[in-house]
């Protein structure tokens, strides 16, 4: 198995929605509308909408390609969260949002996502910044241990619109490396 890491470029888009579509009901608890997350992915998850990411400053993909296929992919954004109850659980501040982290099933459990992981955080750590946080399903067990693993500790909780309804997550976080290389990352 050769995995590769790199960002991604326009030409990922399709690829990338093609992964999403696979891997965010994996990430939703077992109560989720089957239509709810069927218009997230179409929306939010779209071509359009990676291509627009992709494009979008402060904001970088990370892809996990196993020969020419994506197998996973993270994205970090520099934006600053407005959530009253991110901004109150947050030690770090500013921060680097870990706004999307998702690996194909194929590669859970083998390693890959430690990987992906690991140069997401250096990633994120070139920006400079002090801290990153992220949101994370209270009932996604397997990705709370990951994360748990990954150097994240739970720090408070929020709520994620999906379709109709609102979703109950965790607020994790970890500090950065102070002496990382600032560069422009993101
Ligand atoms: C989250 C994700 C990236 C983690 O990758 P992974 O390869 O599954 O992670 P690992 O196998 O290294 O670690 C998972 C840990 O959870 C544990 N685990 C698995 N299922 C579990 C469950 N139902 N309850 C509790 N722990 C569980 C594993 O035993 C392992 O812990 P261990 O190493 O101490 O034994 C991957 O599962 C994924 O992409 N899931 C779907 C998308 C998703 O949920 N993304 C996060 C969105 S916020």
């Amino acid at each position: 198995m050769t995995l590769l890491i790199s960002e991604a470029t326009i030409d990922d888009a399709a690829a990338l929605a093609e992964c999403a579509a696979i891997t965010f009901p994996l990430a939703c608890p077992p109560g989720s509308l089957p239509e709810d997350i069927r218009q997230h992915i179409g929306t939010e998850l779209s071509t359009g909408r990676f291509e627009a990411q992709i494009a979008a400053p402060g904001r970088t993909i990370l892809c996990l390609r196993e020969d020419g296929r994506i197998m996973g992919y993270s994205m970090v954004v520099l934006d600053q969260p407005t959530d009253t109850e991110v901004l109150a659980a947050l030690s770090h501040s500013p921060v680097v949002e870990l706004s999307k982290f998702y690996v194909h099933p194929d590669h859970h459990g083998r390693g890959s996502a430690a990987t992906l992981m690991t140069a997401t955080l250096d990633l994120a750590a070139q920006s400079g910044l002090p801290g990153i946080w992220l949101g994370v399903n209270q009932e996604n067990a397997r990705a709370l241990r990951f994360y748990t693993k990954s150097g994240f500790r739970i720090v408070g909780t929020k709520r994620f619109h999906l379709g109709t309804r609102f979703e109950d997550d965790y607020t994790l976080e970890q500090a950065l490396p102070v002496n990382a290389r600032a560069g422009t990352a993101a």
